[in-house]
C-alpha cells in the first residue's frame, strides 16, 4: 500500500524558498511513497474555544478536522521551514497548536518527523528547527537523528529552474530522506505488532 508524507512548508510567501526546497524534496521519496504539500495558509488561528466542550457557540472550523484528518492519516510528516526572529513561522506554529488538540486525539502523536530547515544567511534556520524539535518532542515524534538539515543560504541553492543544483546538496537530501524512509517503515512495523 501506498504509504503518505504530509509535507507541511513553514512560509506562506509566494516566491518561499521553503516552498522550492519541498518542492524538490517531494521527488526523492522512493516507489511506493507519496509525499504532497499540506497547505496551512488558510487555518484559522488556533483558538481552544473551539475544541472546548463547554463552549458551544464556536463550532470546530472545517478547516481543523480536514487538516486534522490529514496528518492522522498520513505515515510521516516532513517540516520544510524558514526561521522567523530566531524560532518558527507563527503559521508553522499554527498549524502545529491545532494538530495538538484535542489531547484525546493528537495528530501528531507516534507520527515519525523529518525536519529541513533554510534560512537566506548562513545559520540555515538553527534556531528555527531547534525550536520545531521543541515543540515535536511533546508528542513523541521520532525523527532522524543525524544528520540535521540546515540549508544556509538558501537564495544560492536553485538552478534558474527551481532546482537545487549543487549535486552535493540534493545527495545529502537524498540521504536524510532514506532515512525519514527508513524510520517510517520501523513505525509502521511497530504500529502493526
Ligand atoms: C518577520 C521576519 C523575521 C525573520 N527572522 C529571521 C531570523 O530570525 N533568522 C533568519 O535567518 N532569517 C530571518 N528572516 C529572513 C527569512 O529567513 C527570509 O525572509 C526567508 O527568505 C524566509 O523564508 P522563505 O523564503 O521560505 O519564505 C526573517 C524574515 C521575516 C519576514
Amino acid at each position: 500500500m501506498t504509504k503518505n508524507i504530509s509535507v507541511i512548508v513553514g512560509s506562506l510567501r509566494r516566491g518561499s524558498y521553503a516552498r522550492k526546497i519541498a518542492r524538490q524534496v517531494i521527488t526523492y521519496f522512493p516507489n511506493g511513497y507519496e509525499a504532497q504539500i499540506v497547505e496551512i495558509r488558510d487555518l484559522p488561528l488556533y483558538d481552544f474555544d473551539y475544541d472546548d466542550p463547554e463552549v458551544t457557540d464556536k463550532p470546530t472550523p472545517k478547516e481543523y478536522t480536514r487538516f486534522r484528518e490529514t496528518i492522522k492519516a498520513a505515515d510521516g510528516v516532513l517540516f520544510v521551514t524558514a526561521e522567523n526572529n530566531r524560532t518558527i513561522p507563527a503559521c508553522l506554529k499554527n498549524a502545529i497548536d491545532i494538530g495538538s488538540k484535542p489531547n484525546i486525539d493528537v495528530a501528531w502523536k507516534n507520527l515519525p518527523a523529518g525536519i529541513i530547515s533554510h534560512s537566506v544567511g548562513r545559520m540555515g534556520g538553527y534556531s528555527s528547527q531547534k525550536n520545531l524539535r521543541l515543540a515535536l518532542s511533546y508528542f513523541d515524534m521520532p525523527s532522524p537523528g543525524q544528520p540535521e538539515v540546515f540549508l544556509g543560504q538558501s537564495p544560492t541553492l536553485f538552478d534558474d529552474q527551481d532546482r537545487i543544483s549543487s549535486e552535493r546538496t540534493v545527495e545529502f537530501l537524498r540521504d536524510y530522506i532514506v532515512r525519514l524512509v527508513e524510520l517510517v517503515e520501523t513505525s509502521a512495523k511497530r504500529t502493526r505488532e
